[in-house]
């Protein structure tokens, strides 16, 4: 299975757009999880309605499919502005930026999801944009441009990345409200699924959906694709009823194991045991190994892996820990003794 058909691949998560967005909670109080950062927004939010101003700048972080969107509509609609969504890769040049900014209302939203990957040049129109709500416009060529300052209306900035280390520090600093978005937690992924279940008349039992919150790698999106597949097993080969069997048979048909790994995470820790002797090795010799861009296995793959201790990042590279060896059932005989010596360490 190749990354594009991975069940939890973003543009297999796209294909169910429609009711993706039914699924998607519209207020802080539906939003289940990411507590302190509810906690955080809603005095900010409440705060800036209190004072009749646009809200500060936020940059929300973490892996991909964690809520980041769905959180910043939240805020759109719980401030009862306008929200405009876009992405960094979507804004080539200077003028998009521009088009987009003098468009806006005040007090409204500009979402730019994938932010890391706005160009340089883009960027630096960001910068007065942010700080001073304003615009610098160079008019002419050579010895006659001259600069002119547009004034914008006063307007929040909400950018996602899954990867803040790779914004630039300048535009980092002019987030006044910065906050990660952590991996939910099996109990947080049973109350979605059970809420997502309820919305599309999918009968799921309590078991049903605690094994697919089980193996959905703490990830709502991912939670929500699978009940919608897990349904078309139920369906054809049940009653229509999720149970826990129900979910355990599908879920193995799609190639999802017992800890909700599929086959990229089995390979990534298979090849560092087989080919590296359990590691450490860089990312770049990892993915080149196993075929797979390093992003995505930075991004992807290593979050969930690291959460459930099945792999270690240090300064030398990326280490299989024994935990993983006894998922996987395979006995820790070549290991290299240094990465064991790493992992005690720690
Ligand atoms: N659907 C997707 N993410 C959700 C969340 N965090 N809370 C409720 N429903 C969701």
């Amino acid at each position: 299975m190749d990354f594009e058909n991975r069940i939890i691949s973003r543009e297999n998560m796209m294909e169910d757009n429609d009711t993706e967005f039914s699924l998607r909670p519209k207020t802080l109080s539906e939003y289940i999880g990411q507590d302190k950062v509810k906690e955080n927004l809603s005095i900010f939010i409440e705060a800036a309605k209190q004072r009749g101003e646009s809200m500060d700048h936020v940059l929300l972080y973490g892996p991909p499919g964690l809520g980041k969107t769905t959180l910043s509509n939240i805020i759109a609609n719980e401030m009862n502005v306008n929200i405009r969504i876009t992405s960094g890769p979507a804004i080539e040049k200077q003028g998009d930026l521009a088009a987009l900014l003098t468009n806006l209302s005040e007090n409204d939203i500009l979402f730019i999801d994938e932010i890391h990957r706005l160009n340089k040049s883009v960027e630096e129109v960001l910068y007065p944009a942010m700080e001073d709500y304003a615009l610098d416009i160079i008019i002419g060529k050579g010895p006659s441009a001259r600069s002119i300052r547009l004034d914008l209306p006063k307007f929040t900035l909400i950018g996602a990345t899954t990867r803040a280390g790779q914004l630039s520090a300048p535009l980092r600093d002019r987030f006044g409200v910065i906050l990660r978005l952590e991996l939910y937690s099996p109990q947080q992924l049973t109350e979605i699924i059970t809420r997502s279940a309820g919305i599309l008349g999918i009968e799921c039992d309590r078991e049903g959906a605690v094994e697919l919150a089980r193996r959905s790698r703490g990830t709502p999106r991912i939670a929500n694709r699978l009940l919608k597949r897990v349904r078309d097993f139920a369906q054809v080969m049940g009653n229509g009823v999720i149970t826990e069997k129900i979910a355990s048979v599908a879920l193995d048909r799609l190639e999802i194991d017992k800890l909700g790994l599929d086959s990229i995470d089995i390979r990534v820790l298979e090849t560092i045991i087989k080919n590296y002797g359990g590691g450490p090795v860089g990312i770049e010799t990892l993915a080149a190994a196993i075929g797979e861009e390093s992003v995505t296995l930075e991004d992807v793959c290593e979050p969930f892996l690291m959460q459930m201790g099945f792999l270690s990042r240090t300064p030398r590279g990326r280490c299989v820990t024994p935990l993983a060896y006894e998922h996987l059932g395979i006995k820790m005989e070549n290991t290299n003794s240094e990465q064991l010596k790493f992992d005690f360490k720690e």
